[in-house]
């Protein structure tokens, strides 16, 4: 290989490593996930809120969501498809459906709080 083709070579594989951390691009609790959560789910899941008190599940802090309702987890980390969490965010037409009361969250944001799970729901 010439040495031009070795430089060019060399920057292919810098960008395609670079677009490579770009797709596995992780999702993060403070900043991605706690503000859906704040503007559609905090109201009624905070002590004083019909969701915390009918099921005990809080979402003031990591922890608090973590815990789950007064019967266990809700978020199953790695399996978003199994997380409590996430089921009763989709079930759009249902009348137990989350967030209560209110229109389902845009796909984004599901998406994004799905990720998240499947990444491992991490405190980052
Ligand atoms: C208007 C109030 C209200 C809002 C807003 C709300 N919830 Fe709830 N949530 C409740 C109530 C009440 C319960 C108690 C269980 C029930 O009635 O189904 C509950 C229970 C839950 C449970 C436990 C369900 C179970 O069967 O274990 C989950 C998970 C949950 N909510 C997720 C969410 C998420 C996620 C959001 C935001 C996207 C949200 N909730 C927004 C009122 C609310």
């Amino acid at each position: 290989m010439s040495p031009k083709n070795m430089i060019f070579a060399a920057a292919l594989m810098l960008v395609l490593v670079m677009l490579g951390a770009g797709c596995a691009k992780e999702v993060s609790f403070s900043k991605n996930v706690m503000p859906i959560l704040e503007q559609h789910c905090l109201a009624c899941h905070q002590p004083g809120g019909p969701g915390y008190e009918a099921s005990g599940l809080s979402m003031e802090s990591y922890e608090n969501l973590m815990k789950g309702t007064k019967f266990g987890s809700v978020t199953k980390p790695g399996y978003s498809g199994a997380s409590t969490l996430v089921i009763m965010m989709e079930y759009e037409h249902d009348p137990v459906a989350m967030p209560r009361g209110s229109k389902p969250l845009a796909p984004e944001q599901l998406k994004l709080i799905k990720t998240w799970i499947d990444q491992g729901a991490k405190n980052n």
